[in-house]
């Protein structure tokens, strides 16, 4: 039945499941949006049915925190959690020195007050979102619907005093609507193309009026947890500042009774 994933989703299935294990008994986790994270949170279910593992969560979405109710996991709001021992993660781009590109899912804000929350944040990926340099996927920004174009124009203005490619923004559609966040934002997605200087352009930004946070995650990231489409992902701890590099077999057949409950 794992046949039936694509490759794709073999990859950030070994991911997802790499990384669950790192999950043990009484931990308080915060658990990410996005395909990738949803794999973690089935598997994180698995594991709280099978092994009795006992944890409390803290979603970063209303779909993260449905699914994670679904599956059996005792879902808890930040700050009745307060602090977490860890995070766990999708991203839509990463650098050698695990920065990301988050929001591709629109959960931005919350995905980063609940992983800056955390003692460690692991990032779940497969290898095609791994960049030299980030900007080739649009930076969300999550900004106040009052008066959203002047804060658009004022972005785009900021975006001159700093080193990317491109300033052009746009507002993520719904439909025919504006996209509207679990916070009640709007999303500017920005076509960068080459960010130089990830932690300058991240400061810059939150510093225009109307931008609530943006989707650069700089030096929040501990681990990140390749997976491949044949089961295997490569975990790299830059925890102690040099990568340390380890690799894994995942069990895909493992997928098969996450996969025919979907
Ligand atoms: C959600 O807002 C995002 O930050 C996601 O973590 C990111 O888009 C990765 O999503 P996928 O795992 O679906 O690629």
């Amino acid at each position: 039945m794992s046949d039936q994933l694509s490759p794709i989703d073999r990859a950030k299935y070994a991911s997802a499941h790499c990384a669950a294990d790192f999950v043990q008994d009484g931990m308080r986790v915060g658990l990410g949006t996005g395909s990738t994270a949803a794999w973690m949170v089935r598997r994180l279910g698995a594991r709280v049915q099978q092994e009795g593992l006992r944890i409390i969560a803290v979603p970063t979405s209303t779909r993260t925190a449905q699914l994670a109710r679904e599956v059996g996991i005792n879902v808890v709001s930040l700050d009745e959690a307060r602090w977490l021992d860890l995070t766990i993660d999708g991203a839509d781009e990463f650098d050698a020195e695990l920065t990301l590109i988050k929001g591709g899912g629109g959960a931005l804000l919350q995905e980063k007050i609940v992983a800056t929350a955390s003692d460690q944040m692991i990032v779940i990926t497969d290898a095609a979102k791994e960049v030299k340099t980030l900007g080739a996927f649009p930076l969300p920004i999550e900004v106040i619907p009052f008066g959203w174009q002047a804060t658009r124009a004022l972005v785009e203005e900021v975006l001159a005093s700093v080193d990317v490619m491109g300033r052009q923004s746009s507002l993520r559609m719904n439909g025919d609507k504006p996209f509207v966040t679990d916070e009640g934002n709007y999303i500017l997605d920005l076509a960068l193309g080459r960010i130089a200087n990830a932690r300058q352009l991240s400061l810059v930004l939150n510093q225009v009026p109307g931008v609530v946070e943006n989707g650069l995650f700089v030096d929040i990231a501990d681990i990140v947890v390749i997976g491949h489409a044949d089961g295997t992902c490569e975990l790299r701890d830059l925890t102690s500042g040099t990568p340390e590099i380890t690799t894994r077999q995942v069990d895909l057949g493992i997928a098969r009774n996450i996969f025919s409950d979907l």
